[in-house]
């Protein structure tokens, strides 16, 4: 099949699921792929049509080995027609448990037909000075490896006359989804029910990190005023604090983001599904 268009779809709150879908769309090499970002209010505003002429490429973080789940709503909104899709989903070196698995599903339930998949390490969101889990991913390999399989991906398609002929890849994980808890807090306690970020004395009050929340949950006047409700704890305000004013609340939430680098030191690749 003739790829005519490359649509890259990624939520991507502290930029490392965007240089892995970035990486892989350009190894397909088919022209200058559009860039749906979804990781602002802004972006899941808009909608999405897509036909078996476009080949879509979905990236997410795994947040507590699920996919964010503001990023699958906006996805169940997708209108495809036999799309051909790879989804991508990137983690902070503990596991992706059933999120490439998850992913699948949405895009398959919305007419897409998922050819190939991958899950890919990223720095760790939770990652503080001195306890940086998986620092620099994706790195160089990782993305010359993503570009390689973008090629294998192309390759995939441009062998056959239509998606429906792709066959079809199967994904680890089970179902129904788990979520994975997150010690030391309860049982089932989700990080947002907890007050996570915590605002120095340093701050310029330039209001990058209202700019860069996911959710509008920094109100764009005062950066100190957090609505701990909305907020999902993705970091992108620390990530994005030019003087380096926010950082993970001392004490219990601190704790659980060094146990995560403290348990998840050892090397991983990405996996690449064709
Ligand atoms: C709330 C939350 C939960 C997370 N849960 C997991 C997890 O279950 N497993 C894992 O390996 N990494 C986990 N991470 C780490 C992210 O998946 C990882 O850092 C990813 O690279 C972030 O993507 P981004 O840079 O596009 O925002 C979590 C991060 C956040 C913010």
């Amino acid at each position: 099949m003739e790829i005519r268009s490359v649509k890259t779809v990624w939520f991507s709150p502290t930029g490392t699921t965007n240089a892995v879908v970035a990486a892989i769309a350009r190894g397909i090499d088919a022209g200058t792929p559009d860039i749906i970002d979804i990781t602002r209010p802004a972006g899941r505003k808009l909608s999405l049509q897509t036909s078996a002429h476009d080949l879509l490429i979905v990236g997410v973080p795994v947040y507590l080995g699920r996919i964010p789940a503001l990023a699958g709503d906006w996805l169940r909104t997708l209108v495809a027609q036999d799309t051909p899709a790879v989804c991508v989903v990137v983690y902070g070196n503990r596991a992706y448990d059933d999120a490439l698995l998850e992913l699948h599903d949405i895009l398959a339930e919305r007419g897409c037909r998922p050819v190939a998949g991958a899950a890919c390490i990223g720095q760790h969101s939770f990652s503080t000075p001195g306890a940086v889990t998986a620092e620099g991913r994706p790195d160089a390999r990782d993305c010359a490896q993503a570009e390689a399989f973008g090629k294998n991906v192309g390759e995939k398609l441009r062998a056959v006359t239509s998606p429906v002929q792709a066959p079809a890849v199967s994904f680890p994980g089970s179902r129904p989804y788990r979520m994975a808890t997150c010690h030391p807090y309860r049982e089932g306690t989700p990080f947002w029910n907890v007050d996570f970020i915590a605002v120095g004395d340093s701050c310029i009050q330039c209001g990058r990190c209202a700019e860069g929340c996911p959710v509008g949950a920094i109100d764009p006047e005062d950066s100190r005023a957090i609505d701990t409700k909305r907020c999902i704890t993705c970091c992108a305000c620390i990530r994005y604090c030019p003087v380096q004013a926010k950082t993970i609340m001392p004490g219990i939430v601190q704790d659980a983001s060094l146990r995560v680098f403290t348990l998840n030191k050892e090397h991983r690749e990405p996996e690449w599904f064709l």
